[in-house]
């Protein structure tokens, strides 16, 4: 069995709170959209596709346990909790392209003539499940693209290393993963030889949560420090470097947990490849480049303390960029569900067929 971000039946959702990993196992239940917006705020659940799926899905759970009687009511309700939903954690953009998607989809069935709330509601909460499903269909697409294309580019047969930041498996999705996705396809095929993976200071993604699904999924996998990849690089073989995203706008521009950056710095320096895997519900093409992404700043007391121990001196003054975001010259392609673009070609590949 793989690892569950979070268990859905209609009416009941939990999440694996990740604040606990990997020392505890605990799914704590969320019963509306203030808890889900808690839990997304707080990081219980974390990554750009998790965030999106828990927020629509806390939303479900409440038009369930409580259906608005009103077509009006029904409307404000969502409006507000969308905002609500989207307002939690600002950069990655995938909360706020479903909710996009899902106003525009219900003001569509409201013009239905006859239309009651309930079936509207009914609606909503179906228009929710079904982010699961296509969820995971699109990580598989991403992870099968993504090694094909790798080992494409790394040519010679054999089995390829890879370096990867922060956590983008099951954990930060419905399932499957999207860089980790691309780890578990090359593992599939037989042609996974190692996996570096990092720390990724201050929340510890990488040793907390990339390390227990590697360990979990048995994959040959060896954790290293934010400040290891250089050296890492130079003298261990690294394949290729494969992250995930929270927004990726227009021109390729990437924005990923804070050290992505520094990695694709490096990788270029190495002349190794670097490769972003996302869904397109990671793209946002309406900002044309990364300038104008919004980069949440998190709690200094990410970095003072650990674990509620202070570790670092009293009185220092203290910066915590959520987020980075990675020039698209230093990114080699972009593997989403719908092909494999370099950034120059994200714009175009996306557009066909929508
Ligand atoms: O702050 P987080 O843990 O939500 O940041 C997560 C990341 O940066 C991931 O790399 C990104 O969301 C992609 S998850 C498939």
């Amino acid at each position: 069995m793989s690892l569950e971000s979070l268990r859905y039946s209609r009416g009941s959702l939990q999440v694996l709170n990740q604040l606990l990993l990997p020392q505890l196992s605990q799914y704590d239940p969320v019963t509306g959209v203030r808890d889900g917006a808690d839990a997304i705020r707080t990081m219980k659940v974390r990554g750009a596709p998790a965030i999106a799926i828990v927020g629509s899905l806390s939303l479900a759970v409440e038009l369930t346990s409580s259906p608005p009687q009103q077509t009006a009511d029904l409307l404000a309700f969502v409006r507000e909790s969308l905002a609500l939903l989207v307002g939690a954690r600002p950069t990655a953009v995938n909360m706020k392209k479903a909710a996009d998607e899902l106003s525009a989809f219900l003001a569509e069935e409201a013009e239905k003539p006859g239309v009651t709330a309930q079936e509207l509601t009914d609606s909503v909460i179906r228009w929710a499940e079904s982010l699961l499903e296509k969820d995971v269909k699109d990580n598989r697409m991403i992870g099968d693209l993504g090694a094909q294309h790798i080992l494409q580019t790394a040519g010679a047969p054999g089995g390829v290393v890879i370096m990867t930041h922060c956590n983008t498996g099951s954990l930060a999705t419905a399932g499957y993963g999207t860089a980790l996705g691309v780890v578990r396809s090359l593992q599939a095929m037989g042609r996974l030889s190692h996996v570096f993976c990092t720390e990724t200071r201050p929340y510890n993604q990488g040793s907390r949560l990339t390390a227990y699904e590697l360990v979990y999924e048995k994959i040959p996998a060896t954790l290293i420090t934010d400040s290891m990849a250089a050296v890492t690089m130079r003298e261990r073989q690294v394949t290729a470097v494969v992250v995930g995203a929270d927004r990726v706008v227009a021109n390729g521009d990437t924005a990923n947990k804070v050290g992505t950056y520094q990695l694709a710095v490096l990788a270029k320096h190495h002349g190794i490849p670097f490769c972003v895997a996302a869904p397109s519900t990671s793209c946002d093409l309406s900002l044309p480049t990364g300038g104008s992404i919004v980069i949440e700043e998190r709690p200094g007391q990410e970095l003072t303390d650990i674990n509620g121990v202070r570790v670092a001196a009293p009185g220092i003054g203290v910066w915590n960029p959520a987020f980075d975001v990675t020039p698209h010259e230093l990114i080699t392609a972009i593997i989403t569900e719908r092909g494999v673009f370099r950034p120059e070609e994200l714009k175009d590949g996306l557009s066909r067929g929508l």
